[in-house]
């Protein structure tokens, strides 16, 4: 068997099942729904090149270097990176950051659900209007026809003040997550990713030559590529790296774990690249998907988290077809959603079963119960609990409710603290012929990565992490 001796004697049953199960791992709300949010409220241009600098700099060798830590170490983000500390003669405490990764997984999938909640509502929404679209003999009609354009967002404050309904969805994506990872690596993980990535790729393709055709799409390219430099604070460029770590899925367990997996004659550096590279066409596909519909319809780029669930109905709903387009964009998003969230609750489930020896089914049910409670308190505090201030202490989220608290506390400071600490084992303390036989690299190539490794995404971390958290 390909992948024989990883946790539990699990592995993937062909390379190409890993990078799909990657990929979908990396592509996922945080390209279709945090990305376009973000650069529409950091002005565009200047956050996509901080964002696409930090991805190729930062993203990608951090990507081989978890993937190289979870195929030495053979199991889940804490002991893989206690047996790589091992094997180099330090101290077995880096496995501290593996820690901080699947506390990161843990937290994430908290508001991730919820998030993914909302796009089940809105599959919901565009399926029974498209399904009365079609019985009426017009399937190609605009979403939500019979509406006025004015009341279509009302759709998102209606699901807010709504708490069963709210429960309802993260609770049924919820089941749906753990139900998956329950059934196991190939069973359950694979199987997702080969029948949705494939689906999700070529629903992105459609969607995106429909923005093309129908969209504002040079207004889009120019809002996404046409950098205004004045905009480059401290904060944009933590929102851009912050982003970038999350999208890339690194510092949050999923990729260690996944490359434990990993069979030993699988090359690393390839795949690390390919996992970038889809990751962040997708979020740029994303953007030339969105931003042209926006446009079209003239409303606002900077709207927020709400862009993509309040605005884009009313563009489909002027557009030719938007009923059908609009089921099949949500479908879109929902399959990222299932295929990032199942190696959320994967980082966890690992750990935990190694930790404690018990079957998968059980941690998974178990554990993935704990992310369902934590995810109940960040839907309420979308409605009853909005006032609730977890960190109201602390300038950065005294305006937070927990929803963002927790996002804004995963991404700005968990995150690039795991990311520093990665980069600084694997530059620094790991063994380097270790390191240099696991990512199959050698001459310039591996050169290269250490001085990346070692030298930029430490430092360039850092300096992010610093001026954005103590701006004065
Ligand atoms: N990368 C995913 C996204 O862009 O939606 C989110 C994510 C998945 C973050 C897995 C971290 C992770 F470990």
């Amino acid at each position: 068997m390909a992948g024989s001796a990883a946790p539990g004697g699990e592995g993937w049953s062909s390379r190409w099942a890993f990078v799909l199960a990657a990929v979908g791992a990396a592509v996922g709300l945080g390209n279709i729904w945090r990305f376009p949010t973000l650069a529409g409220e950091n002005g565009g241009g200047a956050f996509v090149l901080v964002y696409i600098a930090c991805i190729i700099l930062i993203g990608l060798p951090m990507v081989l270097s978890e993937i190289l830590i979870g195929r030495h170490g053979r199991s889940d983000a804490f002991h893989s990176v206690v047996k790589v500390a091992e094997d180099s003669n330090v101290s077995r405490n880096w496995g501290i950051f593996g820690g901080i990764g699947i506390l990161s997984a843990f937290l994430i999938l908290t508001f991730y659900s919820v998030v993914a909640g909302w796009v089940l509502y809105y599959v919901g929404v565009m399926g029974s209007d498209f399904l009365g679209a079609l019985f009426s003999g017009n399937p190609f009609a605009g979403a939500l026809a019979s509406e006025n354009p004015e009341t279509i967002p009302s759709r998102m404050t209606d699901l807010f003040g709504n708490i069963p309904l709210l429960l309802g969805m993260h609770t049924l994506f919820m089941v749906l997550t753990i139900w998956i990872v329950a059934r196991g690596v190939t069973d359950g993980i694979e199987k997702a990713a080969t029948y949705l990535m494939p689906t999700f790729f070529v629903l992105l393709v459609l969607i995106t030559l429909y923005g093309a055709f129908t969209g504002e799409f040079a207004k889009a390219l120019a809002f996404l590529f046409t950098p205004d430099f004045s905009k480059l604070t401290p904060s944009v460029m933590n929102d851009a790296l912050g982003q970038a770590l999350f999208s890339m899925s690194v510092a949050s367990a999923a990729l260690i774990t996944y490359g434990g997996y990993v069979s030993k004659e699988t090359r690393l550096a390839p795949t690390a690249g390919m996992i970038a590279f889809a990751d962040t066409g997708v979020a740029l596909l994303a953007g030339l998907m969105i931003f042209p519909i926006v446009f079209a319809v003239g409303l606002d780029a900077a709207a927020g988290p709400t862009l993509v669930f309040q605005s884009l109905p009313i563009a489909f709903h002027t557009m030719p077809a938007g009923s059908l387009v609009g089921l099949l964009f949500f479908v879109l998003i929902f399959f990222a959603a299932l295929t990032s969230s199942i190696s959320l609750l994967e980082g966890v489930v690992a750990w935990a079963m190694r930790r404690f020896e018990w079957g998968r089914a059980m941690t998974a049910w178990l554990f993935g119960g704990f992310v369902f409670l934590i995810g109940v308190a960040c839907a309420l505090s979308l409605n009853v609990w909005s006032d609730i201030r977890l960190l109201g202490f602390w300038p950065l989220f005294e305006e937070k409710n927990i929803f963002d608290t927790i996002d804004d506390f995963v991404s700005k400071i968990l995150l690039p603290t795991t990311a520093f600490l990665t980069a600084v084992f694997i530059g620094w303390r790991a063994d380097k012929k270790l390191v240099e036989a696991e990512t199959g690299l050698d001459g310039a190539l591996f050169a290269i990565y250490r001085f990346l490794i070692a030298w930029l995404a430490p430092v360039g971390v850092l300096l992010i992490f610093v001026f954005a958290v103590f701006p004065n």
